[in-house]
């Protein structure tokens, strides 16, 4: 049992651990002030290459190649870099109780890390088919995404079952990024979903269409309406079927399942003011405690564009919070005070040659622009929400860099828009007139 005290400790091993460990380099460090404690073995990676070049075929991605903060172009994170700038990157760590009023965090083996200033970035965990029940939901080769031991997993899987037959539970970014990859892998691949269209939580009827239709195209079979309620599986505990609740029954050497996510915050339980999900934070990202921030998946903030509290499950957000923390915290420190986060939402998702960005809110009314005909050779549409007379989000698939730029600005201006009918008509023109 060891007991070892730091300056800065950042529970957490992901995107937003690696995005402050270079913030605080840059604002000044010293040898042995900052720790970062892991559950997963390798140094912070960008967490979205592993539904996406992780599991190309051919030329796959893998670490070292994608550590942070190569995702956003900047300079890559390796281990070494920990190293020589004196930051100790503890892995393979879980932490299992933190006292925030000790300033304490212990792993089950009874080490503790003691600190003068916590970040939380713990991220979030996956919802699993068995917290709802679902029977044989523990069978062999059924998959969840979340870290690179993940992803190792499913990739041997892919191997194993070459031209076989995969299901996707889910409709949201996992599903259909996980979707479009076992096809690439030749996979035979059904996804199933309970609501109307895919990604409801962002997606309109229209933006769906176009990517349901397009993955059909490519082969893959959509049933939707309906969620898994069993799996059978064969004498060696594989999964062989799923069982869907309107009684249908799909054969399954794989299934991958995204049912979303919920932030880690249990250690954290009954010492922190928590909202909407996550630990309630300021536009610092300084929880209810002192000397204790929470960034990333697990913060849920002041969103100052819409006067409201949110929480993000996207990257950007995780790379921006954890520098904003680093700079409150450094600024506190010298007695300086910085400018509240004033954060603009930005997601994003590829799978096959398609690639879409999206700025803003999705509230109001959405008006859908640009061709979006999934037999078109270079589709290239997009959606504006419009609330109050004003475009507070838009949505682009097939943009060009200055496109994209030109979303974001037109969602963070909020322009005034006088008819519906003639921003439908001019559609993109009208973000590059912004
Ligand atoms: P993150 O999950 O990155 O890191 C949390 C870390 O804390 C993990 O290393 C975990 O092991 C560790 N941890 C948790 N509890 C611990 C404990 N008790 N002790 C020690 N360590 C602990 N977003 C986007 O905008 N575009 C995209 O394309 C994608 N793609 C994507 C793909 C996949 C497969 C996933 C899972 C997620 C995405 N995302 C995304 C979402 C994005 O990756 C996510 O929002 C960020 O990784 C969040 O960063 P955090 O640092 O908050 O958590
Ligand atoms: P999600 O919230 O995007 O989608 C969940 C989907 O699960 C729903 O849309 C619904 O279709 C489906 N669902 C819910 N209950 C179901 C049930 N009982 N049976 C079948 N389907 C059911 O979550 P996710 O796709 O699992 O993603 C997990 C996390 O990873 C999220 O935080 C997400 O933001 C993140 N992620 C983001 C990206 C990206 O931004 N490009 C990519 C991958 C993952």
């Amino acid at each position: 049992m060891a007991e070892k005290s730091f300056k800065y400790v950042i529970v957490g091993g992901g995107v937003s651990a690696g995005y402050a460990a270079r913030e605080f380099l840059k604002l000044g460090l010293k040898p042995g002030e900052l720790a970062i404690i892991s559950k997963e073995a390798v140094a912070p990676y960008e967490r979205p290459a592993l539904s996406k070049g992780y599991l190309f075929p051919e030329s796959p991605a893998r670490l070292p190649g994608f550590h942070v903060c190569v995702g956003s172009g900047g300079e890559r994170l390796l281990p070494e870099w920990y190293k020589e700038n004196g930051i100790e990157l503890i892995l393979s760590t879980e932490i299992v109780k933190a006292d925030l009023a000790a300033k304490a965090l212990s792993t089950s083996s009874g080490d503790t890390f003691k600190y003068q200033i916590l970040i939380i970035a713990t991220g979030s965990t996956v919802i699993r088919l068995s917290d709802f029940g679902v029977q044989g939901a523990d069978a062999k080769n059924i998959f969840y995404l979340r870290e690179v031991d993940d992803a190792d997993k499913l990739v041997e899987a892919i191997k194993a079952k070459k031209n076989g037959k995969a299901v996707i539970v889910g409709g949201g970014y996992i599903g259909l990024e996980l979707g479009a990859a076992l096809k690439i892998n030749n996979l035979d691949v059904t996804m199933v979903y309970p609501e109307p269209w895919c990604m409801p939580r962002l997606f309109t009827a229209g933006i769906a269409a176009f990517y349901e239709g397009f993955y059909k195209n490519k082969g893959i079979n959509i049933i939707k309406g309906t969620v898994a309620v069993g799996f059978t599986s064969d004498s060696n505990g594989e999964v062989k079927q799923v069982e869907l609740k309107d009684g249908r029954s799909l054969d399954a050497d794989i299934v991958v399942v995204g049912v979303g996510g919920r932030p880690l915050i249990s250690l954290f339980k009954g010492q922190v003011e928590e909202e909407k999900g996550g630990i309630k934070t300021d536009g610092f990202f300084k929880t209810s405690i002192p000397d204790v921030y929470a960034v990333g998946d697990v913060a849920t903030y002041p969103l100052k564009l819409y006067n409201e509290l949110r929480r993000v499950e996207h990257v950007d957000h995780a790379r921006k919070s954890a520098e904003q923390a680093v700079k409150a915290i450094k600024a506190k420190e010298e007695g300086n005070s910085i400018e509240e986060y004033d954060y603009l939402p930005y997601f994003y998702s590829r799978s096959f040659n398609l690639s879409w960005q999206f700025y803003g809110d999705n509230v109001g009314e959405a008006i859908l622009f640009g061709d979006n005909n999934p037999e078109s050779a270079e589709p290239k549409f997009g959606t504006y929400w419009v609330k109050d007379g004003k475009v507070v989000g838009v949505f682009l698939e097939g943009g060009t860099a200055d496109e994209y730029k030109a979303i974001a600005k037109l969602a963070r201006v909020q322009p005034s828009v006088e008819s519906l009918d003639q921003l439908a008509k001019e559609g993109l023109s009208f973000a590059s007139k912004v």
